[in-house]
C-alpha cells in the first residue's frame, strides 16, 4: 500500500542516499544513558544512515531522529533497534526460562510488555526473537533460545512475534520483530559460539529451519543472519538460504540485516578476498542491512559503477526498508516513538512487574524434590547461603536490555523477606561465583548449623552464557561445589534446598546427591526474587517444565530426546551390552530428561485411547486422556504429546513432540484433555526435500515428560 509513495520517494534519492538506507551504526552507552559518536552524526546530516543500533531513550532518539528528519535533504527518518531480548526495562526470565513455562500466551504476553516500555523509549525494533534450536549446553547462546525442540520453538516463536509486532504495526507501541540467527547457529562444532556448522539438508529443513518459517507465517518483518557458515557457506553470504529459500521458498517479504560485522566476517571465514567482494557477495546473498560492518556503505557505489553488481540490488534493500518504515508511521510522524511523557509513565508500570513476578515462578522448574523440602514453612529459620542469595545484578541474565541491575531488581534475599520475618534468614554468602577463596565457609557452616533448613542460591555468573560465552566445563563454577559439600556433611540430617541461577543446562551429578531439592531458576529477572520465593513457599506451585536436557556430564553432548535410534540401539534388559551405541564409562540417558520439572502434587495420567487406529490422509485423529491431580496442592500440569513414525523414508526420530496443553486442577479433579491430531502434524522433509507425511505406523503417547514408553498405536493409510 505504500508503493506509490516509495517510489516517489526513490525518485528523488540520489545513489548514496539509497545506499545509506542500507548501513547501521552504532551509539554507545556513557554513564548516564546512551550517547552517540559525533561521527555517526555527520554520516546522518549527510542521509547516509538508515537505522542506528543501541540508542535509546525517548531524548536520544528525538535528537538523532531531528537530525536526519530536519537536516537531510529528503529527510528520511531513522530506524532505532535494540536487543530487547527478554524484556527492555521490566526484565523477564531468560528466554530459555520462559519457555519452560510452555505458555504461549505468556510469553506474547512478556513481549507485549517489552514492546510497550521499548517503543516508549524510543525504539522501532527488537532483535529477537532468537529461533536457533540448541542442543549443546556447552553453547552460552543455548540460554537466549526456546531450547532443543521444534514443535515448542515454533509454537513460541509465533508467540513471540505477535507479541512484538502486536496486531498492527501502525500503532506507536509495536516494534519490529526480527528472526535470528538465519541459520544453524546453535549447530556451531563443539559447542565453541561462531563455529563452523556443517549439516545435511534434511536436519536442516526438519531442525533448524522450520521455527524461522513459523516465525515468517507469523508475519515478522525481519530477519538476522547467523555468524556461522552452513556447509561451507557463511549464512551472510548464503543465497541458498537468503534467496532460495526465505525469499523465493516462503514468500519474505522483509529485510535483512546482518550480523554485528558478519559482512565483513565473510574475509576471516575465507570466503570473500576482500572488503569489496565481501559487499558484493552480502548483497548477491540478499542481505539488505549492513549491521555496523560500514561495508556497504564504503564498497556498494564502486560495485555498481564497476558494474559488479546492479542498481537494482540496492533498490531492492533500500525499498523494503523504507517500506518499513512506512509501516512504523514514521514518515507521519518521526517522533511518535520518542515521547518522554509515555516513557514516565510507561517503564516499569506495576501490572509489568506483577506479569515479571509470575513468569518468574511459572519459569522455575522444580528438578527434584526429596522428602518434600519444598515448599518451605513460613516459621521456619533458613540459612540463606551462596554467592548470589543477595544478588541483584546477575539475576536479570544476559542480555539484560536497559533493566537497571542495580536498585531495580528484586534479590532472592529480599524476595525472602516478604516471607520470613528477620530473624528467619541467617544470610552468608559463603563463597564467591568464581573466585577460590574458603575464607567465608565457617560463617555458612555455622549458619546451616543453626538453621531448620538451609537454602543455596548458587550458579554461574550471567557473563557465562550469552554471546562468546561457551563453556568445556559446565559443573557449576568455582568452589561452591566444594561449599555444598562441607555443608553437607556439616548438617548431614538438615533438609538443603539448592536454588540455581544459571544460563545452560549444567552438569549436576554430583550435587544433586548432596540436597534434598533443586528449584532451576535460571535467571529469574526483575522481579526474580519475589518469584521463586512465591514457588519455595508454595504460594505458586511449581509448574515449569525443561525445554532442554541436562546431561549427567559434557561428554554426552549433543544429547536431546528426540535422537535417532543407531542400527544398534542399547537393550533395555542390558543397556552396557557390548557392541550397542553406548558409552562404556556413562549412562547413555541424561540427568534430566526435556519435558521433566516437578509440582508439589501429583498427577495421574489414565485411559489414552484414540479416536480411530486407522486414519487417512484427510482425516483427523483423537487422543484423549484422563488427567487427575492427586496430591495435596492445587496446580497446573503441562500435558505433552508425542508421537514416533516407525519407518520414514529418512529415519526419524524415537519420539517427536507434537502437541502440549497446561491445565490447572485443584486437588482431587479429574480434566479429560484431547489433542487432535492430522496427516499434517505428521509431514517432515523426506529423502526428496519434499514435505510430505508417510504411511505407516506410528506410536503415540501422552505424557508429562519424555520419559515414557510408547504403548498405542496407530496408522496413517
Ligand atoms: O542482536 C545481536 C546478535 O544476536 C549478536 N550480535 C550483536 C547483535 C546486535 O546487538
Amino acid at each position: 500500500i505504500y508503493e506509490a509513495k516509495i517510489d516517489s520517494l526513490m525518485n528523488l534519492m540520489t545513489l548514496e542516499e539509497k545506499i545509506g538506507q542500507t548501513v547501521m551504526y552504532g551509539g554507545g552507552w556513557a554513564k548516564t544513558g546512551p550517547f552517540v559518536n559525533t561521527d555517526f552524526e555527520k554520516y546522518i546530516r549527510e542521509g547516509n544512515v538508515g537505522a542506528m543500533l543501541n540508542v535509546y531513550t525517548a531524548k536520544a532518539t528525538r535528537d538523532l531522529q531531528k537530525i536526519a528528519v530536519e537536516n537531510t535533504r529528503l529527510g528520511i527518518p531513522l530506524l532505532f533497534g535494540y536487543d530487547v531480548i527478554h524484556g527492555h526495562r521490566t526484565i523477564f526470565p531468560i528466554n530459555l526460562a520462559l519457555s519452560g513455562s510452555w505458555d504461549p500466551e505468556l510469553v506474547e504476553l512478556t513481549s507485549r510488555i517489552a514492546a510497550e516500555e521499548a517503543s516508549a523509549e524510543g525504539l522501532h525494533w527488537t532483535f529477537a526473537p532468537m529461533l536457533d534450536i540448541a542442543r549443546d549446553p556447552r553453547w552460552g547462546r543455548i540460554s537466549e533460545g526456546a531450547g532443543e525442540d521444534v514443535y515448542l520453538t515454533n509454537v513460541l516463536a509465533k508467540s513471540y512475534v505477535k507479541g512484538f509486532q502486536g496486531y498492527d504495526l501502525s500503532k506507536n507501541n509495536t516494534i519490529l520483530a526480527c528472526a535470528k540467527h538465519f541459520v544453524g547457529y546453535g549447530a556451531a562444532q563443539a559447542g565453541r559460539d561462531y563455529h563452523t556448522v556443517s549439516m545435511g539438508e534434511d536436519e536442516l529443513r526438519n531442525v533448524y529451519l522450520p521455527p524461522f518459517k513459523a516465525a515468517v507465517d507469523a508475519g515478522v518483518e525481519t530477519f538476522m543472519t547467523a555468524f556461522n557458515e552452513l556447509n561451507g557457506v557463511p549464512a551472510t553470504g548464503n543465497k541458498f538460504i537468503f534467496r532460495d529459500i526465505l525469499r523465493n521458498e516462503w514468500d519474505f517479504k522483509g529485510f535483512v540485516v546482518s550480523d554485528y560485522t558478519a559482512i565483513n566476517e565473510l574475509i576471516p571465514h575465507g570466503f570473500a578476498k576482500d572488503s569489496i567482494d565481501a559487499a558484493r557477495l552480502a548483497m548477491l546473498a540478499g542481505i539488505d542491512m549492513d549491521m555496523m560492518g560500514h561495508v556497504y556503505r564504503k564498497n556498494l557505489k564502486k560495485l555498481i559503477e564497476d558494474g559488479a553488481i546492479s542498481e537494482d540490488l540496492v533498490n531492492e534493500p533500500c525499498r523494503k526498508i523504507l517500506s518499513a518504515k512506512f509501516k512504523l508511521g514514521l514518515f507521519d510522524d518521526p517522533y511518535r516513538y520518542s515521547d518522554e511523557k509515555r516513557q514516565q509513565e510507561i517503564i516499569y508500570k506495576p501490572e509489568f512487574l506483577k506479569t515479571a513476578r509470575d513468569a518468574a515462578a511459572a519459569s522455575s522448574v522444580l528438578l527434584k524434590n526429596d522428602g518434600n523440602a519444598l515448599p518451605l514453612e513460613k516459621s521456619a529459620t533458613v540459612a540463606l547461603i551462596g554467592p548470589l542469595a543477595k544478588d541483584e545484578y546477575h539475576i536479570n541474565g544476559n542480555w539484560g536490555g536497559a533493566g537497571d541491575r542495580k536498585g531495580k531488581s528484586v534479590s532472592i534475599y529480599e524476595g525472602l523477606q516478604e516471607y520470613l520475618k528477620e530473624h528467619g534468614i541467617l544470610y552468608a554468602k559463603g563463597c564467591d561465583l568464581e573466585k577460590d577463596d574458603e575464607s567465608g565457609f565457617q560463617e555458612a557452616i555455622d549458619a546451616a548449623k543453626k538453621a531448620d533448613v538451609v537454602l543455596l542460591v548458587m550458579g554461574e555468573s550471567y557473563h557465562m552464557s550469552g554471546e562468546a560465552a561457551s563453556r568445556t566445563d559446565i559443573r557449576i563454577p568455582g568452589i561452591q561445589p566444594k561449599l555444598i559439600k562441607k555443608i553437607r556433611e556439616a548438617v548431614p540430617n538438615k533438609k538443603i534446598v539448592m536454588l540455581l541461577m544459571n544460563g545452560r543446562p549444567l552438569d549436576l551429578s554430583e550435587e544433586i546427591e548432596q540436597v534434598d531439592a533443586v528449584l532451576e531458576a535460571w535467571y529469574p529477572g526483575t522481579m526474580g526474587g519475589s518469584g521463586v520465593a512465591d514457588v519455595l513457599f508454595g504460594v505458586y506451585n511449581p509448574s515449569a517444565k525443561l525445554t532442554v536436557t541436562f546431561p549427567r556430564n559434557v561428554g554426552q553432548i549433543p544429547i536431546y530426546y528426540n535422537m535417532k535410534n543407531t542400527g544398534r540401539p542399547i537393550p533395555e534388559s542390558n543397556p552396557k551390552q557390548d557392541y550397542k551405541s553406548n558409552y562404556i564409562d556413562s549412562p547413555n540417558t541424561p540427568l534430566f530428561v526435556f519435558g521433566h520439572g516437578l509440582s508439589y502434587t501429583s498427577f495421574k495420567y489414565s485411559d489414552l485411547t484414540l479416536s480411530s487406529a486407522h486414519i487417512g490422509f484427510n482425516d483427523t485423529l483423537t487422543a484423549t486422556v484422563s488427567i487427575t491431580n492427586t496430591g495435596n496442592y492445587d496446580g497446573h500440569e503441562v500435558v505433552q504429546l508425542y508421537i514416533h513414525d516407525k519407518v520414514g523414508s529418512i529415519t526419524r526420530p524415537v519420539k517427536e513432540l507434537k502437541g502440549f496443553q497446561k491445565i490447572f486442577l485443584k486437588k482431587g479433579e479429574t480434566k479429560i484433555v484431547r489433542f487432535k491430531l492430522s496427516a499434517e502434524d505428521l509431514k517432515f522433509y523426506n529423502n526428496k526435500m519434499e514435505f510430505v507425511a508417510e504411511a505407516g505406523e506410528f506410536e503415540i503417547a501422552i505424557a508429562p515428560s519424555s520419559d515414557f514408553k510408547f504403548k498405542h498405536l496407530f496408522t496413517l493409510e
